[in-house]
């Protein structure tokens, strides 16, 4: 990994999920890594610093436990070759510090099923229609002070007491709408820390914002501006959020250097694109698992000259699966010598089912679909494939193989699955890529683009992908790669590095 921590100072990370979770199984305790780009950029981190801790929510009843045995202080987990919780002794492999937060049930309930993941979420993907949504009722303001607040200051407390125990000096690393009030709190008490906040997600401008009521969003904006780096993964979202900080706030802002000027400190809004591991994909990819799902895939799809489409995601609204299948509707529509010969293999991960419009939104995804299979089978063979599954080697099988990948997210803060398409695909897949995402900063110009909402102007960008000329969809294909390869997920983490040491008086 890289040579993250070259300001020699020790690290606090903090993010909801964090890098391994406990279970039971009939053998007792089991520990599993967390999933996901986020955690695995930040775990190679994490395991090569001599210092460092990873503060989190305790996820499951086993997590709760494992807490309740270590009350007020961290654990530690090797993560190689087997991961398992060190009771006794060293480690004698890569191993993470880990403190898991426990909170009360119901106010977490409020923090992420009711102000991270529908409000905050909804807000920054643009998602509410406005005229009839969001309706902010005194629900929602407690939910607020008893859950989001709250859970806030429970997270910063475990947060304080880690950088405390390391002489109150620490170099802190928060992560993620959910925790938009822990810098603040933190600077107030370890004023020697030095503190960013990645925001994972878009962040839109001031007047997307006004939708929260005033006090909530000024509370939210000065959370965040406690830190010394607000980091995002686009200019775009960096400069959002020095309006909001300047029309919301009336802070005095610089728009070129991207600062903001909060009494004797300045805060700086950045952007670093996160990334993928090339290498551990490529090794996923030469696993025997992903060649015997390629088998599989290429028998059920790919015979006759025919080609496939796929698209991998969490059931989010902000995807925007059901316009992607109504876009292959019309396509299909309006190129009937394509029914038979193009599938649609869509792989959807179910997400936070506890949040209503998820799970309305699921219900919709099956409505769409199976509309137009009934529309559009021909000898038996229906043209989409739905499988709602988490399946990492199925991904990168179907990643490899495909002729098309579609990402047509209403808004995303970056989008890896694009990126990981780049880099692992062998067919000259095309990438049809939403404007809207993070991603297509650096990957459109080799891509298609999307216009979400605009399910004609998809329909006919998909026709372009699938009759592109082989040449030209390898060559913007080695392009898209060479552009991720270069600019990997250790690229991520070293340039925030170069500017946390600028920042730090250290260059
Ligand atoms: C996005 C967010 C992450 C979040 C992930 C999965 O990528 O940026 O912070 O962890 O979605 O969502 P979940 O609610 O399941 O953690």
């Amino acid at each position: 990994m890289s040579d993250f921590n070259p300001l020699n100072l020790p690290l606090v990370l903090l993010s909801n999920r964090g890098p391994v979770s406990f279970d039971r199984d009939t053998t007792g305790r089991t520990v599993g890594r967390g999933a996901g780009g986020l955690v695995s950029a930040l775990s190679g981190l994490a395991e090569h610093l001599d210092d460092a801790v990873w503060v989190c929510g305790a996820a499951s009843e086993e997590d709760t436990a494992v807490a309740g045995e270590n009350p007020d202080s961290s654990i530690v987990v090797q993560t190689h070759p087997q991961p398992h919780l060190i009771v006794d002794g060293e480690p004698d492999g890569p191993a993470i510090r880990v403190r898991l937060v426990v909170t009360d049930p119901t106010a977490y309930a409020d923090f992420y099923s009711v102000w991270s993941n529908p409000i905050l979420w909804f807000i920054q993907h643009g998602l509410y229609g406005r005229s009839l949504s969001p309706v902010l009722t005194q629900a929602e303001h407690d939910a607020f002070e008893n859950g989001y607040a709250a859970v806030n200051r429970a997270y910063a407390d475990a947060v304080v007491s880690e950088v405390r125990a390391r002489g109150g000096k620490a170099l802190v690393l928060l992560q993620d709408y959910h925790f938009y009030l822990v810098a603040d709190w933190v600077r107030e008490q370890c004023p020697d820390v030095v503190l960013t906040h990645f925001v994972h997600i878009p962040w839109p401008g001031p007047d997307e914002w006004r939708i929260l009521p005033e006090d909530i969003r000024q509370r939210l904006l000065r959370g965040l501006l406690g830190s010394d780096v607000v980091g995002f993964h686009t200019r775009r979202y960096a400069r959002n959020f020095v309006l909001c900080a300047a029309e919301l706030l009336g802070l005095p802002v610089d728009l070129e250097r991207l600062t903001v000027t909060v009494g004797d400190r300045v805060v700086r809004a950045r952007y670093y694109p996160i990334s993928v591991d090339p290498a551990a994909l490529d090794a996923t990819q030469a696993s025997g698992e992903v060649a015997a799902h390629v088998a599989m895939l290429r028998y059920l799809f790919l015979d006759h000259d025919r080609q496939l489409i796929l698209r991998v995601d969490r059931t989010d609204p902000s995807k925007n699966v059901v316009r992607g299948f109504i876009a292959f509707g019309i396509l299909l529509d309006q190129h009937p010598e394509l029914v038979g010969k193009v599938s649609f293999l869509a792989l959807l991960q179910p997400s936070r089912t506890d949040v209503p419009e998820y799970a309305d939104y699921i219900a919709l995804i099956g409505g769409v679909v199976a509309e137009i299979n009934a529309r559009h089978t021909k000898e038996g063979r229906q043209p989409i494939d739905l499988r709602m599954v988490e399946d990492f080697p199925l991904a990168v099988a179907a990643y490899s193989i495909c002729d098309v990948l579609i990402v047509n997210a209403i808004a995303d803060g970056m989008n890896l699955v694009a990126k990981e398409v780049a880099v692992v695909n062998r067919r000259g897949g095309v990438l049809a890529l939403s404007e809207m995402a993070g991603a297509h900063e650096e990957l459109g110009e080799f891509a298609v683009t999307l216009q979400p909402f605009d399910v004609q102007q998809m329909a006919d960008a998909l026709y372009t992908a699938l009759t592109m000329p082989m040449e030209e969809r390898h060559r913007r294909l080695a392009a898209a790669a060479e552009q991720v390869r270069t600019h990997d997920v250790r690229r991520w983490l070293d340039d925030q590095v170069v500017d946390l040491r600028r920042i730090a008086g250290f260059v």
